[in-house]
């Protein structure tokens, strides 16, 4: 059985990431985890990567807060080729991809955004949610486009909100639901991947 090579950006906790490794560990998802990158040196996700020996790199994000430096996107680029990357999966990636990304892996990026998209997009979708006054949000999975947490949706789960709901306790409930809908998104490409990929 051929297995999906996929590339796991991220910049923080990395609880997605290692929901994803866990179930490749376990036989669950044919997917072949060629590298974890991260544009923060010290976070989480990279311990994670080398807890499951995975190969994992450190790409210096440049001068910009919410990109990378045209540099270092190409850079990134050149990372994922080199490891055989099919699919980057986004894992809590904290900033916007640009042209030489997008036109390298044509519809072969997705994110997990915590809300049922196109609602509340951006930062603090919990918060969003919350203050919009919700009975019910969730999380999305989807392909990246050129606009912040916009693109084709490929799969999405309701979480529901409680009345004593704080933002924080709402997001700790959507992680849950994220850590199971990505690994099942990612299953599906799997099963694409296999019927083209013999
Ligand atoms: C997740 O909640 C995801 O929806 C958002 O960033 C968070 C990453 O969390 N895009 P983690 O690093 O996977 O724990």
């Amino acid at each position: 059985m051929k297995r999906l090579p996929i590339g796991i950006l991220g910049s923080g906790k990395g609880s997605n990431c290692r929901a994803i490794l866990e179930r490749i560990n376990s036989r669950d998802l044919a997917a072949d985890a060629r590298v974890v990158i991260s544009d923060v040196l010290d976070a989480p996700i990279l311990a994670i990567a080398r807890e499951f020996r995975v190969p994992n790199a450190y790409l210096p994000p440049g001068q910009f807060r919410t990109r990378l430096e045209p540099r270092a996107e190409e850079e990134l680029v050149k990372m994922l080729r080199e490891a055989g990357v099919h699919l980057v999966v986004l894992a809590g990636f904290m900033r916007v991809l640009h042209a030489p990304m997008l036109n390298a892996f044509p519809r072969r990026i997705i994110n997990i955004h915590p809300s049922l998209l196109p609602k509340f997009p951006g930062l603090e979708a919990s918060k969003q949610a919350l203050a919009a006054g919700e009975s019910v949000t969730g999380c999305t999975v989807h392909y990246v486009d050129e606009k912040i947490d916009h693109g084709r949706v490929i799969a999405q789960r309701e979480v529901t909100i409680f009345s004593d709901d704080t933002p924080q306790t709402l997001h700790a409930r959507i992680q849950i639901a994220e850590r199971d809908l990505y690994s099942s998104a990612i299953a599906q490409l799997c099963e694409e991947y296999q019927a083209t990929h013999v």
